[in-house]
């Protein structure tokens, strides 16, 4: 009922919904005018003054709470655990944005963070946010290629780096990477700040690099410090990289102001967390999700926030996560399934936990993929929580539809992610944009406008933004996920409506593998497509063509395609599976049969395409699959 009256309340008046939330924050100019639709898009909050990192560091030490704890950092992989109270972050974001400062970074330049799982990727995006620069934070499984195309579409004045990141029982050194990346992107950065870290320091470019602890000590020695700068609400906050269907990433834009009150609202009823209460998001500062709910939601409420560097299996083993929610006396730990279903395959029968007090543990949130109903049927006996599926992505930064815990649990439909959350009206659309009825299938879409919080735009890219997003229903911003709403308003997530595929909890674009794949002196023609995974969810497949007279082994071939997806996107693309086809199975207009591939691959129902060019070309890819171990029971 409670849920019901909210979302009943937003309904009826949903400026003046947003416009009483809007006291979350501490303003410099409390907006008046709540929300504006004009030819630059939909803002919210659009006379508001205000700045993310006083919100989120300085306002909870000036109200005397300086002492609570904002991050913990528990590295398995180093055997280090730390704690950096309120008052210490904001005495190093200060020094960290002075530090930039000096470097010529202010208000609207767009700063780059190449950084692993530690505190200084926090702080470099605070700081950042303190003097209203713009951050884009890159993930450190992408390879220079990817870095480089984020750097000349975001034209950093500054890139801060660490010089390595450290993956179970391998060292990823960043600074090759970083450097291939300049050496290829056209847009040169004035300076690169490199936080060194023991475990292998990194050598620096004389003039362009510079030593990140040595102009911190600097900036201590005499009191060099950043205060905040006011921005507008609507000024962008960051821009974060995301899959698009094509080898080009789209650069997603979040404001400063929406964003906050929309985190700030989610935190506090949908996670159900608030002052000193300790939250852990399980994955990367890189992802949406740990910009949301790593970094900026758990310290706007004044929690304190786990920062973790490690896996949930191998570091050391899979009570890794157990351990962290005792010691920590985590509240809620968010993550994405394929690590429960990593778990599970490890430890059947949850044995791990029973080593651990769990006591202070009160909820399991998961998101980032479907979450198939064995994987929280398992979740739910092993650590006797609820546990929430919740569903949404980079573009809308904070949840479309979960289970509003802070407000009341209600009940949970496995398989699907609940309900609509305030600021959210859903629609599942037929192929002409028109609105289906419950339980039937189809795309889908929010009613425009977005809530707080949603992006207004791709990185100077409106015609992008509105191809992408807008231009297919007319009204709603298109999710590309397709499923369908009950009776009772639950919705059910399916599958994507474009070549995304989901891969560990990762967003990746198989047009972006083809692409690469393509650039290979012997692959004539390829097609990638996501198959199941026991783990993973999904994992990537290539089949390739290969160009007539080519007689080199395939074995051979294929380690180079892998070898070269790993190199150009990375090793989070998890490229390993390819085959030789003689040809693909096409249309009769030349579309390849990504989908039935898949399905026959899956071993799922498949019906014969009515245009399809030569149906003996499915007959081969099937025996082809089935030596893969793919295919069962076609
Ligand atoms: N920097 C460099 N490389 C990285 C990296 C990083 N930050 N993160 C991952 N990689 C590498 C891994 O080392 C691996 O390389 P490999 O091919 O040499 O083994 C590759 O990228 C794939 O990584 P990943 O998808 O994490 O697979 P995995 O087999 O190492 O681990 C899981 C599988 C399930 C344990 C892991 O995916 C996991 O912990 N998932 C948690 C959920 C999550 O973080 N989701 C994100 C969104 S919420
Ligand atoms: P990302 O932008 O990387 O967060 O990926 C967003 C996409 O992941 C969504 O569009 C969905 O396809 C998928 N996704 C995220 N959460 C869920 C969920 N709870 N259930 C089903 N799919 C999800």
């Amino acid at each position: 009922m409670r849920y019901q009256k909210q979302y009943q309340n937003w309904a009826d008046d949903r400026e003046g919904f947003w416009a009483n939330e809007a006291d979350r924050l501490d303003w410099q100019t409390p907006p008046q005018k709540i929300f504006e639709s004009n030819a630059t898009g939909d803002r919210w909050y659009v006379d508001g003054v205000m700045n993310t990192c006083f919100n989120c560091v300085d306002r909870h030490v000036a109200a005397g709470h300086g002492d609570r704890i904002a991050f913990i950092h528990d590295s398995p992989i180093t055997d280090s655990k730390t704690e950096i109270s309120y008052a210490a972050l904001l005495e190093r974001v200060e020094l960290v944005a002075a530090m930039m400062v000096d470097k010529g970074v202010s208000t609207g330049d767009r700063v780059i963070i190449y950084m692993p799982m530690i505190v200084e990727t926090a702080i470099a995006a605070l700081a950042c946010a303190r003097l209203g620069a713009i951050h884009s934070i890159v993930f450190g499984g992408f390879a220079a290629a990817e870095l480089a195309t984020r750097i000349d579409d975001a034209k950093p004045k500054l890139i801060l780096a660490a010089s390595c990141g450290l993956e179970p029982g391998r060292i990823v050194d960043y600074k090759p990477l970083l450097d291939g990346a300049i050496d290829l992107a056209a847009h040169k950065p004035d300076a690169c700040l490199i936080w060194q870290r023991p475990q292998q320091t990194a050598p620096l470019i004389e003039g362009r690099d510079f030593h990140w602890q040595d102009l911190e000590a600097a900036a201590r020695a005499v009191d060099n410090r950043a205060p905040c700068v006011p921005v507008a609400a609507t000024d962008p906050l960051y821009i974060l990289y995301t899959s698009g269907t094509t080898g080009i990433p789209k650069g997603v834009v979040r404001d400063n102001g929406g964003h906050l009150v929309a985190l700030s609202w989610a935190m506090e009823n949908i996670y159900d967390i608030g002052a000193d209460e300790v939250f852990w998001s399980a994955s990367d500062f890189g992802w949406v999700v740990g910009h949301s709910f790593i970094l900026y939601a758990p310290l706007a409420v004044g929690a304190t926030s786990v920062i973790f560097e490690g896996k949930p299996i191998g570091t050391p083993n899979a009570g890794a996560f157990w351990r962290v929610i005792s010691e920590h006396k985590v509240k809620a730990l968010f993550t994405a399934p394929t690590a429960f279903r990593a778990i599970k395959k490890e430890d059947p029968k949850g044995k791990l936990v029973e080593a651990y007090d769990m006591s202070a543990f009160k909820m399991l949130y998961l998101a980032g993929e479907r979450v198939d109903p064995d994987t929280i049927n398992w979740a739910e006996a092993a650590l006797g929580v609820p546990v929430i599926d919740n569903w949404w992505q980079t573009e809308t930064g904070w949840p479309i539809c979960a289970n509003p815990v802070g407000i009341e649990l209600l009940p949970i439909k496995k398989g699907s992610p609940s309900l609509a959350m305030p600021g959210y009206e859903l629609a599942v659309l037929d192929e002409g944009g028109n609105p289906l009825e419950a339980n039937k299938t189809g795309a889908i879409a929010i009613k425009l406008p977005m809530p707080p919080g949603c992006l207004p735009g791709l990185w100077q890219n409106k015609e992008g933004f509105e191809a992408a997003y807008l231009a297919d229903y007319p009204g709603y911003y298109k999710t590309g996920d397709a499923g369908f709403i009950d009776e009772d308003g639950y919705l059910y997530v399916m599958s994507r409506t474009d070549d995304i595929i989901n891969v560990a909890g990762h967003r990746l674009s198989t047009g972006a593998m083809e692409e690469v794949l393509a650039a290979h002196a012997d692959i004539a023609e390829c097609a990638v497509l996501g198959v199941n995974d026991p783990i993973k969810g999904e994992v990537p497949l290539g089949l390739l063509v290969l160009n007539d007279g080519v007689n080199r082994p395939d074995g051979e071939i294929i380690a180079e395609a892998v070898q070269l997806v790993r190199d150009e996107i990375g090793p989070v693309a998890a490229f390993k599976l390819a085959m030789r086809v003689a040809r693909l199975p096409k249309t009769r207009s030349g579309k390849i049969l990504r989908g039935t591939i898949r399905k026959i691959a899956n071993g799922e129902d498949w019906q014969m395409p009515a245009t399809i060019d030569d149906p003996i070309i499915l007959d081969e890819i099937t025996d082809g699959l089935k030596n893969l171990g793919f295919a069962q029971g076609a």
